[in-house]
C-alpha cells in the first residue's frame, strides 16, 4: 500500500449508487437533486442516510419540512442526473424546466418521479451536522417499486448506466 491524500484514495470508490433525492418546501414546491453519499443505516425499521451539502436548496427543504423522498434513477434516465445536479432548486423549477413527471406520495408532501426503478418516503428522524455537509436519517415509511420493474442506473465515474444488464 501507498500513503495518499484521503481525497486520492476515496476518488477509487466508482462504481457508486445514486440517488433522487426528492423534496418539497413549506409551500409544497417539489424540488429533485442527485446524490450518492447514501446508505442504509437501520433494518427495523429501515433508515437511510443522505448527505446534503449546507448550500443546496435541498438542505433547506428538508430542515424546513423534515422528509424526503429517495429513489434510484431508471434506465433512461441518464441525462437527467449530470442536468438535476448542476442547477438548483432555488433557481429553477427543475420539474417544469426538465418536464419531470411527478406522482403523489402516499405520506410526505414531496412527489415520486416517473421512471424510476424504486423509491422510498422518508421522514427524517435525525440530523448531524458536520463541516460543509448534514447527514439527515431518514426513517423509510412507504416503498415503492417500478411495475413492470425498470433497471437502476449506478455511477461510473460520471457515465451513469446499469451495472449488470440483462442477458
Ligand atoms: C452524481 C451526483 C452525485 C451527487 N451527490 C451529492 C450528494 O451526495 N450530496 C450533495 O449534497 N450533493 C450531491 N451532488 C450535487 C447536487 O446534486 C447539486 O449540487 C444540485 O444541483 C443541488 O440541487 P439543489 O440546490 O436544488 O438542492 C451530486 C451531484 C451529482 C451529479
Amino acid at each position: 500500500m501507498r500513503e495518499v491524500p484521503p481525497g486520492e484514495a476515496i476518488a477509487r470508490k466508482y462504481p457508486e449508487w445514486v440517488l433522487w433525492v426528492i423534496t418539497a418546501d413549506a409551500e409544497g414546491r417539489p424540488n429533485i437533486m442527485p446524490a450518492g453519499w447514501v446508505m442504509i443505516c437501520n433494518a427495523k425499521p429501515l433508515m437511510l442516510a443522505v448527505a446534503v451539502g449546507f448550500g443546496r436548496h435541498t438542505h433547506a427543504c428538508l430542515e424546513e419540512t423534515g422528509e424526503f423522498v429517495l429513489a434510484w434513477p431508471g434506465v433512461g434516465q441518464e441525462a437527467l442526473i449530470g442536468q438535476l445536479g448542476s442547477c438548483s432548486g432555488r433557481d429553477v423549477d427543475k420539474f417544469a424546466r426538465f418536464g419531470l413527471k411527478a406522482l403523489p406520495a402516499r405520506h410526505v408532501a414531496a412527489p415520486l418521479v416517473d421512471g424510476c426503478a424504486a423509491a422510498f418516503e422518508c421522514a427524517v428522524v435525525s440530523q448531524v451536522e458536520l463541516e460543509d455537509h448534514s447527514v439527515f436519517i431518514g426513517e423509510v415509511v412507504t416503498a415503492h417499486v417500478a411495475d413492470p420493474p425498470v433497471e437502476k442506473l449506478d455511477n461510473f465515474n460520471g457515465r451513469f448506466a446499469v451495472a449488470q444488464p440483462r442477458d
